[in-house]
């Protein structure tokens, strides 16, 4: 696996690739890495013939009060994954190459940004839009491959990519769980015993509601409702951000389904000082 830490070599090693006709898959990650994470690079080894991964904890897309500093780096470790999965290349920028000086530019995805979590996390998902941005123009791959798990993400990541007409193809791929249905996410290393076994109540709690929601007989409002129920008999959640049926491309929340294919649940919850956040998107048929 090679290494690389400059954009412009970065940026030369696929456009070689791609020159020879050869498709590159990209998977953005912020390291920490687990079964999740692997499942994506696993989809893009399969679909195309070279894989970059990228380990880069964004400042920007943390807020001055979040977990940046404390966020889980596990650099060794992610290695070892990494190589045993026969990864071609992995971009480890430094923060410096990434937003040198004078750095002023940034990609605010109206609208979209401003719902679900980009009301709880202000500035999140114009971080996100662009390092995502960057490091698909440093890339260039055919192919970029993004988790359900961080559903509003690949909403947001969707809509900058059409309307700056990026040609990368944005694949989201289905979010991997614990045995207990919890999703996995770097951030579960926060959690004590307690609150890691409480943390399945998210998974639980939409479960319960996707059950009703697909036989058609209860109202969104009910939904919601039977969802704050069902979070709220477990004590070790602290607070709920939000929690309800949301329309999965507009992410407006949902008085009625009527026509819709498909729904969106989506929970973000606190469980001491971690927030947790999960999705299912409910296929009404
Ligand atoms: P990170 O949280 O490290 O996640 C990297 C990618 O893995 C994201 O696309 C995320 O949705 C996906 N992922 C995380 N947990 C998953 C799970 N349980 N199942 C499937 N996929 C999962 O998301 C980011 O980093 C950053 O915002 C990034 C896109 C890299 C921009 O900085």
């Amino acid at each position: 696996m090679e290494i690389i830490r400059i954009p412009r070599i970065m940026q030369d090693t696929c456009r070689r690739h791609i020159l020879k006709g050869r498709s590159v898959g990209f998977v953005p990650t912020m390291g920490a890495l687990h079964e999740g994470h692997l499942s994506l690079m696993k989809r893009a080894q399969r679909e195309n013939d070279s894989v970059v991964v990228s380990i880069f904890v964004n400042p920007a897309q943390f807020a001055p009060a979040e977990d940046f500093a404390a966020y889980p780096r596990d650099i060794d470790n992610d290695l070892v994954k990494l190589r045993d999965l026969g990864i071609d290349s992995l971009f480890v920028p430094d923060n410096s190459l990434m937003y040198p000086s004078g750095f002023s530019t940034s990609v605010e995805v109206g609208g979209l940004s401003d719902r679900l979590c980009g009301l709880y996390r202000p500035g999140h998902f114009r971080g996100v839009a662009t390092v995502v941005a960057k490091l698909l123009n440093i890339v260039g791959p055919t192919r970029a491959y993004f988790g359900q798990k961080d559903f509003q993400q690949t909403v947001v990541i969707r809509r900058m990519v059409k309307d700056l007409n990026m040609d990368a193809e944005i694949v989201v791929c289905p979010t991997k769980r614990e045995e207990d249905g919890l999703a996995m996410s770097s951030r579960n290393r926060y959690l004590n015993p307690q609150e890691r076994t409480a943390a399945a109540s998210l998974y639980r709690a939409m479960t319960l509601v996707s059950e009703d929601l697909r036989s058609g007989t209860k109202s969104p409002a009910a939904l919601k409702e039977m969802l704050h129920a069902a979070l709220a008999k477990e004590p070790l959640i602290t607070g709920i951000d939000y929690a309800g049926i949301f329309h999965p491309e507009t992410l407006d929340e949902l008085q009625e389904t009527g026509r819709l294919r498909e729904v969106l649940i989506a929970v973000a919850a606190r469980l001491g000082k971690t927030r947790l956040i999960d999705n299912i998107v409910v296929n009404l048929g």
